[in-house]
């Protein structure tokens, strides 16, 4: 007779707080899609779902290298020419006194190994709030208890330097800085990122600079990198092709590490352990960096004019609308606007989807003060479907809170 298992197998405990509010919402927006609605999705932040196309210069690298047979595993820290091209990068972003590249699987790998190469149990690691949920879900994954610093909504989203400095405990190891800001679309200003960067050197922490966006800043004001203005402190400066490059399937991101060498060698021996761990990122995808990172950038200028317009019909919208307030975002293509509701953000999202089938992720998905009611919008659809979803949430509100 075949043996059955009748036990059921659960999930490790550790998993309870690990949370992705942008795509557990799909979920509900999967559901009512199934009833045979149209959504209009502003909750997911991968530009070719949109008008939006991977350069083609980029396509043909990939497309060369997996004809050639670049199909094998590479070297786990990723290929030469890509190494070389990110460090060429570095210099022209100002990072000086580089102490190792890596390639990586999205920089959603880059942040896995950099914060599981560092912490260990009772560690905490500084996290914005509202933050990127990614870093919240992987500390969660390794049972550190989240310590997260306000960004300070009166003062344009930049971080809250008071709380930074209140929340700081002899556990705490490093501080991660999303510059431009998901969700907030606010870039930190130079005056605020040596101040950071003060404090972590007063403190001995590693500075983790996420800059994905760093090439999408909407009024071309320049992006400072953090490793510039701190090339004494260890800092790991996260960068990738989702965004700039406009291409979030191919999952390559990377990390620049700078800083003294001898107080950042130790943990770089980690980090290259765990990178020699998995083998190695996706590798014909490899041969686009160096291509993206060289050659023609003209399709930021296109892209850049995109979220222009559909930032300022998102702000228009935001001024004229009762019961919400946003700051501009200034990068990315994000915006966090303010909600006076009488009921929870999740419940706004929930129900927008479910009565008028527009995706948002609600603000407490991003941590939030308390008091305080948000959500976010992503304006990467064309301002046809951004006029249409707005009209629907306008309508949703009047409805519902009259
Ligand atoms: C701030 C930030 N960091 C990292 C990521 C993940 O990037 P990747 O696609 O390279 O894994 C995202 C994706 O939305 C992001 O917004």
């Amino acid at each position: 007779m075949p043996v059955t298992q009748a036990r059921e197998i659960t999930p490790a405990a550790r998993l309870e707080n690990v949370r992705y509010a942008i795509r557990d919402l799909a979920c509900i927006a999967d559901e009512v899609a199934r009833q045979g609605h149209k959504i209009l999705p502003l909750n997911i932040g991968d530009p070719l779902n949109f008008d939006f196309q991977t350069p083609a210069h980029m396509i043909e690298a990939v497309y060369r290298a997996m004809r050639d047979g670049k199909n094998g595993y590479s070297s786990s820290s990723g290929i030469p020419q890509a190494l070389e091209a990110i460090r060429g990068e570095a210099a022209r972003k100002g990072i000086s006194n580089i102490q190792d590249v890596f390639v990586t699987s999205g920089v959603s790998e880059t942040v896995d190994i950099c914060l599981a190469a560092l912490l260990n149990p009772g560690d905490n690691l500084l996290t914005p709030c509202p933050d990127y949920p990614l870093y919240s879900a992987v500390l969660a994954k390794f049972e550190i208890g989240l310590n997260t610093y306000y960004l300070n909504e009166e003062d344009g989203w930049q971080p809250d330097l008071d709380d930074i400095k209140k929340k700081i405990t002899p556990r705490t190891r490093g501080i991660v800085l999303i510059n431009p800001n998901n969700p907030t679309g606010s870039v930190c200003t130079r005056a605020m990122l040596e101040r950071i960067a003060e404090l972590a050197r007063q403190h001995n922490l590693i500075i983790f600079a996420d800059e994905i966006y760093d090439k999408l800043i909407i009024d071309d004001d320049p992006h400072i990198a953090m490793a510039a203005v701190a090339p004494d402190l260890p800092v790991i400066t996260f960068g990738g092709l989702s965004k700039n490059y406009l291409a979030p399937g191919w999952r390559i991101g990377w990390g620049i590490a700078s800083g003294e060498a001898s107080v950042i060698k130790p943990y770089l021996e980690g980090v290259n352990k765990l990178l020699r761990a998995r083998l190695c990122a996706n590798h014909p995808e490899q041969y686009a960096i160096k291509p993206a990172l060289e050659g023609p950038q003209d399709h930021l200028v296109e892209v850049k004019r995109k979220l222009r317009s559909r930032r300022d019909l998102t702000m228009k919208w935001c001024a004229e609308t009762a019961r919400v307030s946003c700051v501009a975002p200034r990068g990315a293509f994000y915006a966090y606007p303010r909600i006076d509701i009488p009921e929870d953000d999740d419940v706004f999202v929930t129900e927008l989807i479910r009565q008028k089938y527009v995706t948002v992720v609600h603000g407490s998905g991003f941590g939030q003060r308390p008091g305080t009611k948000h959500f976010r919008i992503v304006f990467l659809p064309d301002e046809k479907t951004l006029t249409a979803a707005y009209a629907a949430i306008g309508d949703f509100m009047r409805e519902r809170y009259a």
